[in-house]
């Protein structure tokens, strides 16, 4: 049975994860920052939930020693917005850190941390929730600035990774789920989260070591850099 581990999965792209890895027979490490929310109502034998902070490197180190079997699948979820600034001047350097924080460093540090188990797996898959915001061809309205920023630069942590963790037989997927109807993707968006991660799951599927660093939308769709 393989065995998968979703940051920020008590709600949103996250819960929909964990619900949809379960019922495709995953054993799944779901984490959460601070309450289990909607997690309590998936209580299964393959479901183990764990309290993470994904800024807490401790937490993480904790959470992933307490894993006894290797990992297949490392699905880093958990992401924040910014401040939605009107204007330049109004941009607060604490939101931008901690947007960093959370949406390009905090994936990276998991990753690191997660090696040990994904080689006891004999390899696996690494899947960055990246978005189109973070396209710099694909910028022309702006703004965003921090959330913008933060996933390309995800974005280059996770192309810059891929040939070493290629020799080790571990394949990774920057993934845009579309506009999904989240709490961060408001009540307007058009897709909703079942459609979004079924079509992860399917880019998850197919995905080999020769696609690693591709950045595409959940549909398969190429993204421009
Ligand atoms: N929805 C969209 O349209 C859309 C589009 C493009 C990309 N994405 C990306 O997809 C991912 C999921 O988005 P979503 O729409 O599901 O967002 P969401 O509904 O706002 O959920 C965000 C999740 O991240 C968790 N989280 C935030 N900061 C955390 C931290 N420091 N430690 C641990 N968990 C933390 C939240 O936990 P708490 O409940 O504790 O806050 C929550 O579980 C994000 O990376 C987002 O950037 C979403």
């Amino acid at each position: 049975m393989p065995v998968a581990f979703v940051t920020g999965a008590n709600r949103g792209l996250g819960f929909e994860m964990t619900r949809q890895l379960l019922a495709r027979g995953y054993t799944v490490h779901a984490t959460y920052r601070s309450g289990e929310g909607d997690l309590s109502s998936l209580a299964q034998p393959g479901l183990h939930l764990h309290r993470m902070d994904v800024r807490d490197e401790m937490a993480i180190a904790s959470t992933l020693s307490a894993i006894d079997t290797g990992l297949d699948l490392v699905v880093n979820n958990a992401g924040i917005s910014d401040g939605r600034w009107k204007r330049v001047e109004d941009i607060d350097f604490d939101t931008v850190e901690d947007v960093f924080a959370v949406n390009a460093v905090a994936p990276v540090r998991v990753t690191q941390l997660a090696l040990p188990l994904l080689d006891r797996a004999g390899g696996g898959t690494v899947v960055m929730l990246s978005s189109l915001m973070a396209s710099l061809d694909d910028c022309q309205s702006g703004k965003s600035y921090a959330y913008r920023a933060s996933k390309t630069a995800l974005n280059m942590f996770t192309v810059a990774m891929k040939n070493e963790l290629a020799e080790r037989n571990i394949s990774l997927l920057l993934i845009h789920p579309g506009w999904v109807e989240t709490d961060m993707g408001g009540p307007n968006a058009p897709v909703q989260p079942e459609e979004s991660v079924e079509g992860i799951l399917d880019r998850i599927d197919e995905q080999t070591l020769v696609m690693s660093g591709r950045f595409v939308e959940y549909t398969g769709r190429p993204l421009p850099w």
